[in-house]
């Protein structure tokens, strides 16, 4: 095989509900995660020596994207070279990915790129890797690899890697709102642990009206329970998101939050034109796509 191109979906966190600091640092989630059109692709081709290389896609900045052995398509490629069995079992890539996920946004794009990464090294090196051992070695690699395997809608817990999917009837209908300068997730939570520093945290769980207005593809009753935990820690690093999250309301988006640790936005419509209608309210806070979800995993190209 000379090369494999996967493609992996961001994810947006529909409910992000964050319980108590863990003993390894991580905070114990329960998170609703829909997997949304913005894709990004890794290409990886046997090589003689490991690297990796990285382009953006519609204007995308990619200068915050390591290049070194902490980039996170290497260390999948790597991982599973080292799961496969001893050094020299397999031979070397070059990956190259194509961006087309904002980085630091709150959108996993990191994290897609992880999981192209194994799915691509696994199909050129024809290693045939059973599914659950796959979804294992991401979640070594980061808490939302794992989804971004499987996409589609899905339930997050534990750190947020272990993920079952939730039946999703619905076509939905997303305006995103990316910025220029990312923000760092360590800070957020950070940002959040002093919130919440005299506060005992119950352990968090997904709405069940939440999983209900999934299975009926209900956009009202969706808007209704979307949230997430993370927002206010997010404004308080960010407050400039405060404006453009009202402006959408304003324009009559369903229902506005924070993606995941930020700062990107997220505002949830009915259908195209009512998005275009949304989306013209916010063009001046920053870049504005339409995304649809629930959109599919990671798949070979
Ligand atoms: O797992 P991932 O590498 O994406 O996590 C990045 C950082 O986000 C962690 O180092 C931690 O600071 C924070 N995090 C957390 N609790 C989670 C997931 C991430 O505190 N469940």
């Amino acid at each position: 095989m000379s090369d494999v191109t996967v493609r992996a979906p961001a994810k947006i966190n529909l409910h992000l509900g964050v319980g108590p600091l863990r003993p390894d640092g991580f905070h114990a989630l329960a998170t609703a995660y829909q997997a949304v059109s913005l894709f990004s692709t890794v290409t990886a081709r046997p090589a003689t020596q490991w690297s990796v290389a990285c382009d953006g896609q519609a204007g995308i900045d990619i200068s915050g994207v390591p290049l070194d052995e902490s980039n996170l398509a290497l260390r999948a490629a790597r991982l599973l070279a080292e799961h496969a069995g001893p050094a020299g079992t397999v031979q070397p890539v070059s990956l190259h990915i194509g961006k087309g996920i904002p980085v630091a946004g709150g959108l996993a794009g990191g994290s897609a790129d992880g999981a192209a990464a194994l799915l691509a090294c696994d199909t050129l090196w024809e290693l045939g890797t059973p599914r659950d051992e796959l979804l294992t070695l991401a979640g070594e690699l980061g808490s939302d690899v794992p989804f971004a395997l499987v996409g589609g809608s899905a339930s997050g817990h534990g750190r947020g890697e272990l993920v079952t999917p939730l039946e999703d009837n619905g076509a939905w209908t997303w305006v995103v709102l990316t910025f220029g300068e990312g923000m760092s997730t360590p800070a957020v939570y950070g940002e959040y642990d002093v919130l919440h520093a005299d506060i005992q945290l119950p352990d968090p769980e997904i709405p069940s009206r939440l999983v209900e207005a999934l299975r009926t593809g209900d956009v009202a009753a969706l808007a209704g329970s979307v949230g997430n935990d993370l927002q206010p820690a997010s404004l308080r690093l960010r407050p400039a998101l405060v404006e453009p999250l009202r402006s959408g309301l304003d324009a009559t988006a369903y229902a506005a939050l924070v993606s995941g640790s930020g700062p990107t936005c997220l505002f949830l419509c009915e259908d195209d034109d009512h998005a275009e209608h949304v989306a013209a309210a916010l063009s001046a806070y920053g870049q504005v796509t339409v995304a649809r979800g629930p959109a599919p995993g990671a798949e070979v190209l």
